[in-house]
């Protein structure tokens, strides 16, 4: 767990170990990102166009995997988390928006909506796997979307939003019947599978569920709670978010 003293700073320690980690993996070897929506990481991302701009990173050859997406609006609705991807990470770092997969989240029917959610964790394995995976953290204790009560070690599947979390995504929507109801998202087991875990968290409404997540029992009643799991797992936070600890 590292403590940040204001915003930029946070930004900057999750930026050096996101590209820490992706180091490990060595010069000659292709890179491949988790990449989160929502206002946590936005910071993190800035900081890593600023290394792009700066010759620390280059992304131009990497691979992107979102952790979810919306079931039921368009991958080109302005709301997908793939546009949010392509607007909030691609264009900002430099990843080409060719190289960025998202799970589907429309289909003809609900098992081919599931058949393209296995293909997905497929195609994470194939890559040779996600080296850093960047995370963000839902007030409930959600990962991705995996809200309250995922197995620990689901992989990449269909899943009902909870209503906080409708409620909390209402506000980038005309209104909250306009948020989906359901999503795909990678599984508890397939974000653990990750070799790095970056988990960014500001602002007092996160500190219970990172007070959970960090110190709580591993339960799947905090989804969080899995990165107690994890070998190398990077919790980076501001002093708000940390207040419970
Ligand atoms: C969304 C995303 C999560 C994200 C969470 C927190 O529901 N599916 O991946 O971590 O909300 O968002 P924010 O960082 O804006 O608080």
């Amino acid at each position: 767990v590292l403590i940040g003293s204001n915003a930029d700073q946070v930004a900057r320690i999750a930026a050096d170990n996101v590209l820490a980690g992706l180091a490990e993996h060595g010069a000659g070897q292709r890179q491949v990102l988790g990449l989160a929506t929502g206002s946590s990481p936005l910071g993190l991302y800035r900081e890593l166009g600023k290394a792009v701009s700066e010759s620390r990173a280059d992304f131009s050859e990497a691979l992107g995997f979102a952790l979810d997406e919306y079931i039921g609006i368009p991958d080109t609705h302005e709301q997908s988390y793939r546009q949010t991807l392509i607007n909030e990470v691609c264009n900002v770092i430099g990843l080409r928006a060719e190289n960025l997969s998202v799970p589907q989240g429309t289909g003809a029917s609900v098992p081919a909506v599931q058949a393209a959610a296995d293909a997905y964790d497929a195609a994470i394995k194939a890559s040779g796997g996600i080296q850093v995976q960047i995370l963000g953290i839902g007030a409930n204790g959600h990962l991705g979307f995996n809200e309250p009560g995922s197995a620990l070690t689901s992989r990449t599947r269909i899943k009902r939003l909870a209503a906080k979390t409708r409620e909390d995504n209402a506000r980038f929507f005309a209104g909250i019947e306009h948020v989906p109801t359901h999503c795909v998202t990678q599984g508890l087991g397939t974000i653990l599978d990750a070799d790095r875990l970056v988990l960014v968290a500001t602002g007092a409404g996160k500190a219970d569920a990172i007070a959970a997540a960090v110190e709580g029992p591993l339960s799947a009643a905090c989804p969080g709670s899995v990165l107690q799991l994890h070998r190398d797992a990077v919790v980076v936070l501001d002093e708000a978010a940390a207040s419970k600890l």
